[in-house]
């Protein structure tokens, strides 16, 4: 028997636990995961992931792109590739960040595999154990798993109806910088938030760039989301007007497919030769064949048009979802009424807590993810986030009267038997941060 298997008798789940770097401490598997295998149940309304519906994409159009790449191109995409990315699709990419006012030259994009390995890239160049990031309150999950596995003290700043706030953004610089702390940079969702559904105002974005440019603390703007805007034109990005103080992150996965997983960065120049020699020695390449794929695609087919017909289906959801929210919600709960994106964010009626409440919405057939999630530091105990991205209209009500059967449920219950029951706890006794799952993007 080798040394390292498990002893037998052994009592311990894992026996490797003494080995393992201080960085694993972060990587805690949700307890909210099993829940979400459950969830996953055809019988179960999920209001809980983020996966985009991808169910209007031309399958056709994408096969015979696929199939001409593999008959013209075929050794080329079945290669290894530049650690940069594609030259190509890296030109490419310029044009789709042209619709947000994005002036950029393909050398100094870096393609990545999703823009979370560029999540991961930026951090794993820029943070070192104890440096803070500042993060929006709440955020994105997968975001924060990340900030954590690389021991980042994540500081959260409040966000409104208009998106972060510049005057709390400029009192956490100052509190954090006074203590004689290093902010390495301030991670944004500007567009269509996950998950809080918020967009930050085009009166607000000078502002947030004008705060950071005078701490000196670099912009990290992630941005999936900005060509999914209901009614509007895309904003214009924060890195269009500040090319040296913001890294901007893009992705294919809300516009296009996320199973390609191609996603990029775009840093100024000298940040860029950092991001290159991390993608090397963290994959050699992105892959040539999925970059080559969403390459062919962009070239055949009227993506534009698609994003069209994208935005048109999930409006029709967002209606759906605040339609019957509007007429079931009791009048106690707040939500807010996102102008794009995936994602309504909704705050309970004073005392219930959202993770308390999930067993009994599972076995109600229906599932949403507990604010807790996107929180660094326990908050959001009385708030969930709803995904109307991926049910049918139809689906979407019937999720949200189950839910509601389970809130009016809680509100008795706790009429009943006094506030103990699942009041939410104060902050800084709320449960702890759960981690991500794969089940939540
Ligand atoms: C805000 C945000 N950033 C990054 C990602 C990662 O996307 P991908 O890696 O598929 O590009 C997601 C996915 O849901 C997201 O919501």
């Amino acid at each position: 028997m080798s040394q390292l298997s498990r002893p037998s008798g052994s009592t311990r789940l894992d026996s490797y636990v003494d080995r393992y770097a201080a960085r694993t401490q972060g990587m805690t598997a949700s307890e909210i995961r099993a829940l979400f295998s459950v969830a996953s149940r055809p019988e179960v309304v999920s209001l809980a992931g983020g996966m985009p519906n991808i169910s209007g994409l031309p399958l056709d159009v994408v096969g015979e792109a696929i199939e001409g790449l593999v008959r013209t191109a075929g050794t080329t995409a079945m290669q290894y590739g530049s650690g940069q990315g594609d030259p190509r699709l890296r030109d490419q990419i310029c044009d789709v960040m042209r619709l947000e006012g994005i002036e950029a030259h393909p050398d100094d994009v870096v393609v990545t595999v999703g823009s979370q390995q560029a999540v991961d890239l930026v951090t794993r160049i820029f943070c070192d154990p104890g440096d803070v990031v500042i993060c929006e309150a709440p955020s994105y999950v997968g975001a924060l798993g990340v900030f954590k596995a690389y021991q980042v003290d994540v500081v959260h700043v409040e966000m409104d109806e208009h998106g972060l706030v510049p005057s709390s953004l400029r009192e956490a610089i100052a509190t954090v910088q006074a203590a004689g702390r290093r902010i390495k940079f301030v991670y944004t969702i500007p567009n269509y938030h996950n998950p809080a559904g918020v967009t930050l105002s085009a009166q607000r974005r000078p502002e947030i760039l004008e705060i950071c440019r005078e701490a000196d603390v670099l912009v990290l703007e992630d941005n999936p989301y900005g060509l999914l805007g209901f009614d509007e034109e895309p904003y214009r990005a924060l890195r269009a007007d500040e090319p040296d103080g913001v890294i901007y992150l893009g992705s294919f996965s809300k516009t296009f497919a996320p199973g390609f997983r191609v996603g990029w960065a775009l840093a100024p120049h000298a940040v860029r030769e950092k991001l290159v020699l991390a993608q090397e020695s963290a994959t050699l390449c992105p892959p040539s064949f999925s970059q080559m794929a969403v390459s062919a695609y962009l070239e055949n087919h009227d993506w534009v048009g698609q994003i069209k017909q994208f935005r048109e289906m999930y409006r029709e959801r967002r209606d759906a979802m605040v339609e019957a929210l509007d007429d079931m919600m009791p009048p106690a709960a707040r939500w807010n009424v996102p102008t794009g994106g995936f994602y309504v964010w909704l705050t309970l009626p004073d005392g219930l807590d959202a993770k308390a409440m999930l067993p009994r919405a599972v076995t109600s057939r229906v599932a949403f993810v507990p604010g807790t999630a996107f929180f660094a530091d326990g908050f959001g105990a009385q708030s969930m986030r709803l995904s109307y991205c991926y049910p049918t209209p139809e689906r979407i009500r019937e999720g949200v009267r189950r839910l509601v059967g389970v809130i009016e449920e809680e509100v008795e219950l706790r009429e009943t038997f006094g506030t103990g029951l699942h009041a939410a706890a104060p902050p800084g006794l709320t449960r702890g941060y759960d981690g991500p799952t794969t089940d939540l993007t």
